[in-house]
């Protein structure tokens, strides 16, 4: 079997640690390293066996992994599909700005290939994309943090986080105001709108839990399928604390499956 050539475009914490989980596979092989112009040397140090470079290879690559955030989907994602190579991309928030799931859909289109959404640091989204098509009613997605993990954020306004004694919901509306407000949390509350009931109808509560000490992720869901809820504790990544350790996975999981014979 010939092994899948990937690029995988971003080399931070999440990048890192799929670099790690790919070591040895012999269906998958990792054939550039795009990082920006400023990084590649670094890089370069940090995986001396891997070509790095600030741009997707035209030639020679089978499949798109994209670890890096909104700007590299603009700069690698876009161009790499309208070329007709399939992407995968882990950053699923930066598809509630205006317009950018039409431009992946556009440009996948053009290159008739796909670009596939993980799932990330959240569970159930085969089940809540598969609920969509017998309709869903509603869905609401409920992110609670310790206080300090909502520091620099608009949740700081009018109110001492430190101080908290008891949980308080710090925003309360629909998925999309959420992502305007609270950008760097806006991964999976993206992938549960994108899934299930888009990002207006999709219900966000995010939480300040002095009583926590991870990230605690919940979805409720019904529809025409019944209903379901969803809580995820997920362990951090420990490159990154604001990364799980689930989304590496989740990552290594959707490249496992294109070269795998049977995909689950
Ligand atoms: N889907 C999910 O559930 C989920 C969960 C956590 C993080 N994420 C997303 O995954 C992405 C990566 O997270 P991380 O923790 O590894 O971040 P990180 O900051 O540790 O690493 C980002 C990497 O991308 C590179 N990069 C930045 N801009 C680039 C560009 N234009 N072109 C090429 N490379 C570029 C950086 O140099 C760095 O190597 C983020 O966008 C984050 O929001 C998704």
């Amino acid at each position: 079997m010939t092994a899948l050539r990937v690029a995988l475009i971003g080399c931070g914490a999440i990048g890192t640690s799929v670099l790690e989980l790919l070591e040895g596979d012999t269906a998958l092989a990792v054939a550039a390293i795009v990082v920006p112009e400023e990084g590649v040397a670094a890089a370069q140090r940090l995986v001396p066996g891997v070509p790095v470079a600030s741009r997707v290879p035209v030639a020679g690559i089978d499949l798109v992994v994209e670890t890096a955030g909104h700007a590299a989907i603009e700069e690698h994602v876009l161009p790499a599909l309208a070329r007709g190579t399939p992407c995968i991309v882990a950053s699923v928030g930066a598809l509630s700005a205006a317009g950018l799931a039409e431009r992946l859909e556009a440009a996948a289109t053009a290159g008739r290939t796909q670009v596939q959404l993980i799932a990330g640091a959240i569970g159930a989204i085969d089940a809540l994309a598969a609920a969509r098509i017998g309709g869903l009613g509603s869905v609401r997605y409920t992110g609670r943090k310790p206080p300090r993990a909502w520091k620099g954020t608009p949740a700081e306004q009018g109110r001492d986080l430190d101080a908290l004694t008891q949980e308080t919901v710090i925003f309360e509306g629909s998925a999309r105001e959420a992502a305007q407000l609270y950008p760097k949390n806006a991964n999976v509350a993206a992938t549960v709108s994108l899934a299930g009931l888009g990002l207006d109808r999709t219900m966000v509560r995010l939480i300040a839990d002095p009583a926590i000490a991870d990230n605690v992720h919940t979805v409720e869901a019904e529809g025409a399928f019944g209903s379901f809820e969803l809580t995820m504790r997920n362990k951090p990544l420990a490159a990154n604390p604001k990364t799980s350790a689930l989304t590496v996975y989740s990552a290594v999981r959707a490249l496992r499956n294109r070269a795998a014979a049977l995909a689950i």
